[in-house]
């Protein structure tokens, strides 16, 4: 039968401290001058690279390695975290909302429905970012879900966006404006009433996570609920256009906006007997507009009007939460994670981060799941972020705190394993300012360097590694890798990139003779599970991706 034991590592000794660091956003490429990471001064991250050749190398990040649909899809923390917790490859929402749509499965289950006895009287109204990101959401698949839904029943249809700016370029927004405009004007020529509601920039409107920020879903609420906000205009394009004229404007942080007809008033709040859809695959930006939508008791913030609706997520987004009760398809079930086997393992875990990236660390590292396994083994500490300011004002942002909390932590010996998620490279390199990425880079290395010190005076092992890249490559390049000019100039990339990240081991506890096996060329972040149970004196459950170290004599 099945056992949470795992076998003892042959050669492998138990016990020792294990630092398993995680810097958000640090992927390897070439140097360049928009090239944060090469251009900062990083000597810890440098020293790593340059050190024993066997301890130090690169893995895939992004596409198929991560269980996202293509090779053309960059990596993001959600499916990289759940990678490096679960130590194997599972098919990722995207993909499973594009294999939902392709079969047509998706209008069969009982997500689709329920929310379909709405549609004979009421309003289905759809929530949801507006790019071709792929890492919460596609456009795409809002137009196949619009169609399917308009050929199922749904007369009145109405559409709030949020605009993206983050996981595509800043201005593009207009470009998806305009063909969600289009695809609704052709449902138009059918018959179906269809029109955006709302909108709002993702930053500022709806898409703030783990609770950093309730002012955030509060902005959307009203625009999306109740039909309230401070700009009004008569079309999503002309309401991004206008909206993108102000000063220092961009699609991350657009005001809310309802789209009014001729008599001014809202086209689209949401009343009693609705249909409401999150549109979002990926769970940590919905779950607190999906509390907002579905609790009975509520106190985040004041929703003034509680519609009764029919609501249901694109993807159930906490399975331990059941939140939303309802939803389209079905996530993918990441059972037994490496955190959950090395608990039942007797391995006391520390986990930090700080709040915009704590969820990843704890949540997405086990995944999909809230809470402790086992709470007197295990430590999780948030540490607050900063809130209501876009990092590249503070571009240390909490990474010395974080450095502290987890040295305290090493240092206190009360831990087998502490787990942090370095957030500077990630969360500075999508306000796109280059200048601000550099010394985010830079304060994540001191961050490291202070994990690596307690390390070494407990005589611990230290793995240090990134979820996916995004301060390594601050600008579109074409296929030859070359800027893109734009009117002269270069376009900022603000979102993450294909490039691999790299994984370092090392430390007086790890043993000699462990080095990085040279027959796992194309290692991804699923195989660093397998290599950390390794390095705490186990070996890894089978059907995990392989482990990247071996042990010669
Ligand atoms: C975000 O949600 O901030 C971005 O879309 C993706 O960033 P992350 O995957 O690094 O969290
Ligand atoms: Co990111």
């Amino acid at each position: 039968g099945f056992s949470w034991k795992l076998a003892d590592h042959p050669k492998l000794p138990k016990n020792k401290l294990v630092a398993m660091i995680v810097l958000d956003g640090w992927g390897e490429a070439s140097p360049d001058k928009y090239n944060c990471i090469h251009v900062a001064e990083t000597p810890t991250m440098d020293s790593l690279k340059n050190g024993a050749p066997d301890h130090w190398r690169l893995v895939r990040a992004h596409g198929t390695a991560v269980g996202l649909p293509t090779e053309d899809d960059m990596g993001n923390s959600e499916v990289g975290h759940n990678a490096l917790g679960a130590g194997r490859i599972f098919a990722q929402g995207a993909k499973l909302v594009d294999q939902a749509l392709a079969s047509g499965r998706i209008y069969e289950d009982e997500g689709f429905n329920y929310i379909k006895e709405s549609f004979a009287n009421n309003t289905l109204h759809l929530i949801g970012l507006m790019s071709d990101g792929g890492v919460h959401s596609r456009l795409d698949q809002l137009q196949l879900l619009l169609n399917g839904a308009s050929e199922r029943g749904a007369k009145k249809i109405r559409v709030h966006v949020l605009t993206d700016g983050r996981d595509v370029l800043d201005g593009s927004s207009v470009g998806f404006a305009e063909t969600l405009e289009a695809e609704l004007a052709s449902l138009r020529s059918k018959g179906i009433d269809a029109q955006v509601a709302s909108g709002g920039g993702r930053m500022y409107v709806t898409m703030d996570r783990y609770e950093n920020d309730w002012e955030v879903v509060k902005r959307g609420w009203d625009a999306q609920v109740l039909g309230e906000a401070p700009h009004k205009f008569k079309s999503v394009v002309e309401a991004i256009k206008t909206l993108r004229q102000a000063p220092g404007a961009n699609d991350q942080y657009l005001p809310p906006f309802v789209i009014v007809d001729d008599s001014g008033s809202p086209v689209g709040p949401v009343v009693d007997g609705d249909a409401v859809v999150t549109v979002n695959f990926r769970a940590d930006r919905m779950t607190m507009l999906a509390q907002a939508l579905e609790y009975e008791k509520f106190d985040k913030f004041d929703r003034v009007r509680v519609p009764k609706i029919r609501y249901a997520g694109m993807l159930q987004y906490d399975g331990e939460l059941k939140l939303p009760n309802h939803y389209l398809v079905s996530p993918p079930l990441i059972d037994r994670t490496s955190g959950e086997y090395l608990v039942h393992n007797g391995v006391r875990t520390f986990a930090c981060s700080e709040t915009v990236k704590f969820g990843h660390v704890t949540f997405f590292w086990n995944g999909n799941r809230s809470g402790y396994f086992n709470s007197e083994l295990e430590e999780y500490v948030e540490i607050p972020s900063d809130s209501g300011i876009t990092f590249n004002v503070q571009p240390k942002m909490k990474a010395l705190e974080i450095g502290e909390k987890t040295r305290d932590a090493i240092l206190s010996g009360k831990f087998d394993q502490v787990r942090v998620n370095i957030p500077n490279g990630d969360m500075v390199g999508h306000t796109g300012d280059v200048e601000a990425t550099v010394v985010a880079c830079k304060a994540a290395d001191e961050a490291v360097k202070m994990i690596l010190d307690a390390v070494e005076q407990v005589g611990g092992i230290y793995v240090v590694t990134a979820d996916h890249g995004n301060a390594e490559d601050m600008v579109k390049r074409n296929k030859k890798g070359e800027p893109i000019l734009k009117d002269g100039e270069v376009q900022i990339l603000t979102s993450h990139t294909l490039q691999p990240v790299p994984i370092a081991i090392g430390g007086p506890g790890l043993s000699a003779g462990v080095r990085f096996r040279k027959d796992v060329p194309s290692g991804g972040l699923a195989n660093v599970a397998a290599t950390v149970m390794n390095l705490h004196g186990f070996v890894a459950p089978e059907d995990y991706e392989t482990t990247l170290i071996e042990v010669v004599d």
